[in-house]
């Protein structure tokens, strides 16, 4: 038999299943000077509970911004970058769990100075404060600490921690450069140099600690407290920024036109954008339901909410690019905000994730989101096609969350039902009362939305369609009338 491999060729090959090199994978073990191991699984433990604590918080504070944030690109954005927060607490959490280490330390606060980073970015007063200390001071500081992980842990011993390390600073390396756009869109110079003493106060909590992950000296004292001598107080009522017109009208009823059988595939299209755009409301709700139930259900329970909330904020994101697709100008369409505002005023947290599960429950028979996939599918306007087949995919993932987390409340699949359907039905639409007030006069935006589009069509309008003038006055939006 002849010789495949000469000792040559082999000696070629790469080391320690690349790893690393045989020399740094021996440097790395060598003591320090001081006679202290190098590495070991408590060091290891120590930096993955420092980040896992500041991600968790960062993950609560974008949450709990949703709401009152009215700027439609950033409510959308702290959406996506609480999820990739939640994505990567669950990575430090299983490799904690790893480490002969109950999962029980992870509740413990590090350090008194990261303790006070984050109780000061939540509650900055403004929108520029809060993106100031998130991608200026937090998020910076956190891909510090994983690069420093990577090159600290042992490269062999600890392969897994380090490839944890890399894969936090992957992602959150883009979720720093998006956030560090809308710092440079919205924070001027003058506003940066006021700042400035603020930005040093977080600066020196951070020194406080040996910074985030405890590596350097800490022979500073804390900073006092600038906005968070008062404990933050989260606010439920969604805020829409100035683009946003008309919100509390409800004068067209778009699931009253999707499930009439006159009118066309192509034409119900424009009344899946509208419905998509319009579940902005569902993660200003949800938010609520996260912070309000914090400290009620386990991490798994704001794990998997979080992603649907992010699913619903890619919704809202999808109906946006529906209406691009067309040249269609959003903002001179009414998006509904009352849903959200109602249910959140109106409701505690288990009664509003009653209603939520009713909702998407409601949506897997084949009335639901199967027949909107349907309707895009048959419409001709493939983008519809494609966004309903994801959508649906998201709701079927949804009602399966509502399975583990809401419904074993319950005694049956029936009672869970039936209490979100009696949550829902004891809102009040006040449609009438904001009428009288002034709020809205419920326009009919359809006609001149709908002949707006059929021009981009090329077509003419349908009559019957341009007639549709059914409002919300009397019926919700699962078609089920009010009394
Ligand atoms: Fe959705
Ligand atoms: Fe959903």
């Amino acid at each position: 038999m002849t010789q495949l491999h000469s000792t040559d060729h082999l000696r070629q090959l790469p080391s320690l299943a690349g790893l690393c090199s045989l020399e740094r994978a021996v440097a790395q073990g060598a003591a320090k000077p001081n006679g202290d191991l190098a590495w070991s699984v408590e060091h290891s433990t120590e930096r993955l509970k420092r980040l896992h604590y500041v991600l968790k918080r960062l993950c609560e504070t974008l949450t709990a911004w949703i709401p009152s944030e009215p700027i439609y690109e950033l409510k959308t954005l702290f959406s996506h970058h609480a999820y990739l927060c939640a994505e990567q607490v669950e990575l430090l959490r299983r490799r904690v769990s790893e480490m002969r280490e109950p999962p029980l330390g992870l509740d413990r606060i590090p350090h008194a100075g990261l303790e006070m980073l984050l109780d000061e970015i939540i509650a900055a007063p403004t929108t520029q404060e809060r993106l100031w200390g998130i991608y200026s001071i937090a998020l910076p500081a956190v891909l510090e600490a994983c690069t420093r992980l990577q090159s600290d842990a042992h490269p062999l011993a600890d392969a897994p921690t380090v490839r944890v390390a890399k894969l936090i600073h992957f992602e959150l390396s883009e979720a720093l450069s998006v956030g560090q756009a809308c710092l440079e869109a919205l924070v001027d110079d003058e506003r940066r140099s006021e700042l400035g003493t603020w930005s040093s106060e977080l600066q020196q909590c951070l020194t406080a600690a040996g910074q985030l992950d405890g590596t350097r000296p800490a022979a500073v004292s804390l900073p006092a407290a600038r906005y968070s001598s008062e404990p933050f107080v989260f606010s439920s009522e969604p805020q829409r920024d100035e683009r946003f017109q008309d919100s509390f009208n409800a004068g067209v009823n778009p699931e009253a036109f999707l499930y009439d059988e006159r009118f066309s595939a192509q034409d119900k299209t424009l009344m899946m954008h509208y419905k998509r755009l319009r579940e902005l409301d569902v993660p200003e709700m949800m938010a609520s339901i996260l912070v309000e139930l914090r400290e009620q259900e386990p991490w798994e329970f704001h794990y998997e909410m979080t992603r649907q909330m992010w699913d619903e904020a890619r919704h809202a994101m999808m109906g946006e690019v529906g209406f691009a697709s067309l040249g269609i100008d959003w903002t001179q369409i009414p998006i509904n905000f009352t849903w959200s505002r109602n249910l959140n005023a109106q409701l505690d947290a288990r009664e509003r994730h009653g209603v939520l599960f009713f909702i998407e429950q409601g949506l897997m028979p084949r009335t639901g989101k199967r027949y909107e996939w349907e309707v895009g599918l048959a419409s001709g306007q493939p983008l519809s096609g494609l966004f309903q087949d994801f959508d649906w995919a998201d709701e079927v993932l949804h009602a399966q969350i509502g399975r583990r987390w809401y419904v074993p409340r319950y005694s049956s699949l029936n009672q869970a039902l039936e209490y979100g359907d009696k949550c829902w039905s004891k809102v009040l639409s006040h449609w009438r009362e904001y009428r009288e007030q002034g709020l809205t006069e419920h326009r009919n935006w359809w006609p001149e939305l709908y002949s707006l589009a059929c021009e981009r069509w090329g077509k003419t309008p349908d009559p019957a369609a341009m007639a549709f003038a059914e409002t919300y006055e009397s019926s919700r939006a699962d078609l089920q009338k009010l009394e």
